[in-house]
């Protein structure tokens, strides 16, 4: 089977979930965007917002489009490089943070997806992501952003990076050498000359 078509399955029981109260006042799920047969790597953010929850579809809010001009400008395919998925699948009212009951009950969603993409990389945008992920649950996004680490997940195990939520960098202006800005340039530079351009198999 493709990977489509295995997705397609996880999909349609995702839809049905109401094993979390987030289930009780979703208007949509919010499953994925990108081609899964072309990407290589998966993207993980936080949650659904507003406009992601109106339209199904993972950052495509103001945090969304400040993310496409960060990933057009490192001639990064939101599209065919990246498989883009949440921690968790429907908004939290209020756009407030998952609980971890949450993130527990939707981690099946979550890693079946990875499963099936089995990508080249995992790339966790921002916090709640990470931590969902990592054992140290006090690590700080400053610290560990623009590095690559192993993750296992199911007994696989991915490269991976974090970089910075583009909703901090919405209330980070400056691009400044140093800057959030800057770094997130500087990290997804990274991410496509490691991943997209070199033959991995080579690296
Ligand atoms: N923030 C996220 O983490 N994910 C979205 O899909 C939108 C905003």
């Amino acid at each position: 089977m493709i990977k489509k078509e295995c997705l397609d399955i996880v999909q349609k029981k995702c839809e049905n979930c109401t094993d979390c109260v987030l289930g009780n006042t979703r208007k949509n799920i919010v499953f994925s965007d990108g081609n899964p047969e072309s990407a290589k790597i998966v993207l993980i953010g936080e949650a659904p917002g507003e406009t992601e929850d109106e339209t199904g579809t993972p950052f495509v809010g103001r945090a969304g489009k400040l993310l496409n001009q960060f990933l057009e400008e490192a001639g990064i395919s939101r599209q065919d490089d990246l498989y883009i998925i949440n921690t968790v699948k429907c908004r939290p009212p209020e756009n407030r943070v998952p609980t971890d009951v949450e993130k527990a009950m939707c981690e099946k969603f979550l890693t079946a997806q990875i499963d099936i993409m089995n990508p080249k990389a995992i790339v966790f945008c921002g916090a709640t992501s990470l931590k969902s992920f990592l054992s140290d649950k006090k690590v700080q996004i400053s610290k560990v952003r623009g590095q690559w680490f192993d993750v296992t997940i199911n007994g696989k195990t991915y490269r991976a990076m974090a970089i910075f939520h583009p909703s901090y960098l919405l209330r980070n202006h400056s691009m400044e050498e140093g800057s959030p800005r800057r770094l997130m340039q500087n990290d997804l530079a990274e991410i496509k000359s490691t991943i997209l351009d070199k033959n991995f198999a080579m690296v």
